[in-house]
């Protein structure tokens, strides 16, 4: 049986009275690429927010490399946080600093690491995503796909055990589109990570993912391989792939 990296328990999430997960269930393998979808509110991004830590479960449990996290103090979580690195829904690079400093916050913040060593990590993984030679520009410099690569170098350089990417590939011209799923081919190929990706990009998720899990109402109702979801006849989930406002998802349900 293949090695479980992150696993959800009947994981439940309150915003005061409104619930957004109610009892998610979720298993995602050692080195498989994941694809989570649902509708806007869903409740995706909250879901990998209580998986990074970032947010903790009002009830249910989240396994971490068979760690349970939400028994963790806040030290010790933090710990597991960089066992994660994130490429976030917008890129989320400081504009203020240059893109070595951004690629190296990491290593700069957390290590005792000479300015040297940093920046020639630095180069080697602006190399792995592509980018060589701009580690002395500002982000404001570099095109939107420029800067998702950017955000999966800073993300990729201390080898984390699993890199969350929160729709990699929005905001970006198709051929750009073309070299961020690439990249994260690659990376998979290269790095055998463990990957949890959310897009609203089918194309995007289908081709870069082995299974997937539809979030609708706060639950995961559907949770298996990719060609299986195709074969599925569970008219929310038809809806849903076909993107058509008749069926049985209301407007207002997420
Ligand atoms: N910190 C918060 N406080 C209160 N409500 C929140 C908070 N974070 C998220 N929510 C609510 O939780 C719900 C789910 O939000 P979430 O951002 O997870 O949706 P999503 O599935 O990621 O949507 P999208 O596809 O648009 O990114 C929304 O109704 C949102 O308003
Ligand atoms: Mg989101």
């Amino acid at each position: 049986m293949a090695e479980v990296m992150i696993k959800l328990d009947n994981v439940c999430k309150f915003f005061g009275e409104k619930q957004v997960l109610r009892g998610a269930n979720l298993s995602v393998e050692k080195g498989e690429t994941f694809l989570l979808i649902g509708r806007s509110g869903a409740g995706k991004t909250v879901l990998l927010k209580n998986i990074i830590g970032l947010l903790r479960p009002d009830s249910g449990s989240i396994f971490i490399d068979n760690v349970d996290i939400t028994k963790l103090s806040n030290k010790e979580l933090e710990k597991v946080r960089y066992q994660f690195g994130l490429v976030f829904q917008s890129s989320a690079l400081f504009d203020f600093l240059t893109i070595e400093e951004n690629v190296g916050f990491f290593f700069y913040q957390h290590t005792n690491l000479k300015k040297s060593e940093i920046r020639k990590k630095v180069k080697e993984t602006l190399a792995l995503v592509g980018l060589e030679g701009i580690e002395d520009h500002y982000p404001y410099e570099l095109s939107g796909g420029m800067k998702k690569r950017v955000a999966i170098a800073r993300a990729v350089i201390y080898n984390p055990k699993i890199i969350i990417y929160d729709e990699p590939t929005t905001g970006i011209d198709p051929i750009a589109v073309d070299k961020v799923v690439s990249l994260i081919e690659d990376l998979h190929k290269r790095l055998a990570i463990t990957s949890l990706v959310v897009t609203h990009d089918l194309e995007v998720g289908m081709k870069i993912s082995e299974r997937i899990a539809f979030l609708l109402g706060g639950k995961i109702i559907f949770q298996g391989k990719k060609d299986d979801l195709k074969n599925i006849n569970d008219p929310r989930i038809m809806q849903f792939l076909h993107g058509s406002s008749a069926g049985p998802i209301k407007e207002m349900e997420v």
